[in-house]
């Protein structure tokens, strides 16, 4: 489904991103650990077309997506649920999602408002409250539901587990854990190394711009030499 190679993404001089390979085929929990500054929102970002890589390329189901503009992404399918959420605050639970949901047809989006209200009981019992009243899980599972408005068959997630209460982190893995049941396809970012991998079937840990070892969970779990990288995050 996506594959990404040899990307090399730099601001000015520096290269936050160096000669990045990775793949998530249909299906997949993929995972992507790392401690701060590992370059793992600018490899999220370049592939959510909100950075242009110097270097490398990205293919989405076959078709060449380097470089692309986001909203063309979002249309082929692609979702990123930034990191910090960064959900309307002055606008309702439902503008934020029907915001969500301006790539698809009218029908699509009334359907998916309603699954949505289903889905996320917590965000429908403050459907015309203003986002900003949000706690940090709603406001969490806003960002996630209205990544969903867009009908992905790809969802990327920044650290959406990040600045949460235990409770509420249980909330994400939980929530995670159902997009996996659904047959959702997930690339997930997450510092909270040892809870993604569990729920992963695969993961990627970068340092310094690197990829610098692939697995499953089980295979990362026992790499000692990755431990400070783990405990780093
Ligand atoms: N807009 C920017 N301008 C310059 N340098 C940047 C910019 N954004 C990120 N960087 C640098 O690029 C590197 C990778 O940053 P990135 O945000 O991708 O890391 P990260 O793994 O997501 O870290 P975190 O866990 O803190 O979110 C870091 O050294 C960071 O300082
Ligand atoms: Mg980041």
């Amino acid at each position: 489904m996506l594959d990404v190679s040899g990307l090399t993404t730099k601001y000015g001089a520096i290269s936050a991103l160096r000669d990045a390979n990775l793949h998530v085929g249909a299906g997949e929990v993929v995972g992507l650990i790392g401690p701060n500054g590992a370059g793992k929102t600018t490899l999220l970002g370049s592939i959510a077309g909100l950075l242009v890589p110097d270097a490398g390329t990205i293919s989405f189901n076959g078709n060449n997506i380097t470089g692309a503009a986001p909203e063309k992404l979002l249309r082929s399918g692609l979702a990123l649920v930034p990191e910090h959420r960064r959900i309307f605050v002055d606008l309702t639970v439902e503008e934020n999602l029907k915001i969500g949901g301006v790539t698809v047809s009218n029908a699509d989006r009334t359907a998916l408002l309603d699954e949505m209200a289903e889905q996320f009981p917590v965000l429908r019992d403050k459907w015309t409250t203003s986002a900003g009243f949000l706690s940090g899980g709603e406001a969490q599972q806003l960002a996630i539901a209205r990544a969903l408005m867009s009908k992905p068959t790809l969802l990327m997630m920044d650290e959406p587990s990040l600045g949460l209460a235990p409770v509420l982190v249980d909330v994400v893995f939980d929530l995670i854990e159902s997009l996996r049941a659904a047959g959702r396809t997930l690339l997930v970012v997450e510092q909270n190394a040892s809870r993604m991998l569990d729920v992963a079937d695969r993961a990627y840990v970068l340092r310094s711009g690197e990829v610098v070892a692939e697995g499953t969970g089980t295979e990362l779990s026992q790499r000692e030499d990755l431990f400070d990288t783990f405990i780093g995050g």
